[in-house]
């Protein structure tokens, strides 16, 4: 899925560029936020395209490494520096760069020290400030705090000083406004820095069938409704899934949905595995949020607990949903989780492994254990929306039981047991 680089071929989205092109002449940092897929990419390249303001494109997610877990400074150089030389005024930079004793002509060595390479990115943006202005676009920005190197002070810096340049961010509300940037911490080099911030929305129901039904349209396919009405329901406004929808529809016709989901629950599921490694409980709370389409944080405790057959502490679990909504997974309305991205809640209930596979009596344990005055009918009538003992306990079972909105009692486990019993 590549961003989109022409005005043209960008749907909607008229108030957010004419909102990036103002700040472009007049902001000194720029945030552009919202979930992945939803276009922050295309904005940005689309927008500085069509202005003809020189710019520098840093994707750093492509920086971050999986295995260290880590943003290694000298990656992080090695993108800007190829990005440096494909600038149109790229001669410049160099020729400032050369009078600074820095030479982009060859890759950076691995074993630099990160001081060094901290102060080749030092040195690169007071080059880059010489030229006048000039835009750097920093995307993904929130995985600059898994750098080897400290940046803000030096983003601090760069806003401070060097007055042509324009530094545009991307990232999650969270991960990049609240712990990249710091907005409510007076403790961070980037607070109170930031001017102008765009926040990038799904496309509303109408504007996603507009959306697809102009796609086809200029294609020449002729689209059953039913088709789009279902698309822009399950699809949810991401505008990233309704492309590849688009696409996928030319081939497959109108198992299409049922191809986005799986091939995108693919796509997902690697993020989601690199990123639900880092806590045991991670897997859980997602399963939780996605089982149950809205918790309240009691729903999810309640969750967990039956799912692992034991408590975990309520500041884990509340720390771990904070994480998982720093992560952009996970979203809070109002007092409700929900998880954002309707692929990403398809992969979890379909492809992220149960790590919970309970004996008999873990069952039975897990459910009493997870309450304290459940009746044995509830407990009855929701293991009966079970297929156990086909299938290890998950979900219908638990949902029901939770949705009674009171937790398991004692006679849970004797209900448990006599069901169950030969
Ligand atoms: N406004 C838009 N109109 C049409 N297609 C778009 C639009 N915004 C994004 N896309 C497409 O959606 C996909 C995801 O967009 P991208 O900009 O990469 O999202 P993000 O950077 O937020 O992850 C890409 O395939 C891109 O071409
Ligand atoms: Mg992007």
């Amino acid at each position: 899925m590549e961003p989109k680089e022409s005005l043209q071929d960008l749907f909607d989205r008229e108030d957010e560029v004419r909102k990036l092109r103002e700040g472009l002449s007049r902001e000194r940092l720029i945030l552009v936020l919202g979930l992945r897929r939803i276009g922050k990419s295309s904005l940005v390249l689309a927008t500085l395209s069509s202005t003809g303001h020189p710019f520098v494109y840093v994707d750093v997610r492509r920086a971050y490494d999986d295995v260290s877990r880590r943003v290694p400074a000298e990656r992080l150089y090695e993108e800007l520096r190829s990005s440096l030389l494909r600038l149109s005024v790229r001669e410049r930079v160099l020729e400032a760069l050369r009078r600074m004793g820095v030479s982009l002509e060859y890759p950076v060595k691995v074993r630099v020290p990160a001081e060094e390479v901290r102060d080749g990115i030092a040195k690169a943006f007071d080059a880059l400030n010489e030229l006048g202005r000039v835009a750097v676009v920093l995307d993904e920005a929130q995985y600059l705090r898994y750098s080897t190197v400290g940046l803000r002070p030096l983003l601090a810096h760069v806003y401070d000083r060097l007055r042509n340049v324009t530094l545009i961010m991307t990232g999650s509300e969270v991960g990049l406004l609240h712990d990249f940037i710091g907005v409510d911490d007076p403790s961070s080099p980037l607070y109170g820095r930031y001017g102008l911030t765009i926040e990038l929305r799904p496309f509303d129901e109408e504007r996603s069938r507009q959306f697809l039904r102009r796609g086809f349209e200029e294609l020449g396919v002729r689209v059953d409704e039913r088709v789009i009405e279902r698309a822009v329901e399950e699809l949810d406004g991401v505008v990233g899934w309704l492309v590849y929808f688009g696409r996928l529809y030319l081939e497959k016709g109108a198992d299409a949905i049922d191809e986005v989901k799986e091939m995108g629950a693919k796509l997902v599921k690697k993020e989601l595995e690199e990123a639900l490694s880092r806590s045991p409980y991670y897997s859980h709370i997602m399963r939780a949020v996605a089982t149950l389409g809205r918790a309240r944080w009691k729903n999810v405790v309640d969750y967990v607990t039956a799912q692992l057959g034991r408590k975990v502490t309520n500041a884990t679990i509340a720390r771990d949903l904070r994480n998982l909504v720093k992560m952009g997974f996970i979203e809070k309305v109002n007092d409700e989780y929900r998880v954002a991205d309707p692929i990403v809640r398809y992969a979890v209930l379909k492809a992220l492994p149960l790590s919970w596979q309970p004996a008999k009596g873990d069952l039975a344990m897990g459910f009493a254990r997870a309450c304290s005055s459940i009746g044995p009918s509830e407990v009855r009538r929701g293991l009966s929306l079970t297929t156990w003992p086909q299938q290890p306990l998950c979900q219908l079972d638990l949902v029901a039981l939770i949705h009674e909105g009171r937790p398991f009692g004692p006679h849970a486990l004797s209900a448990v047991g006599q069901y169950h019993s030969p």
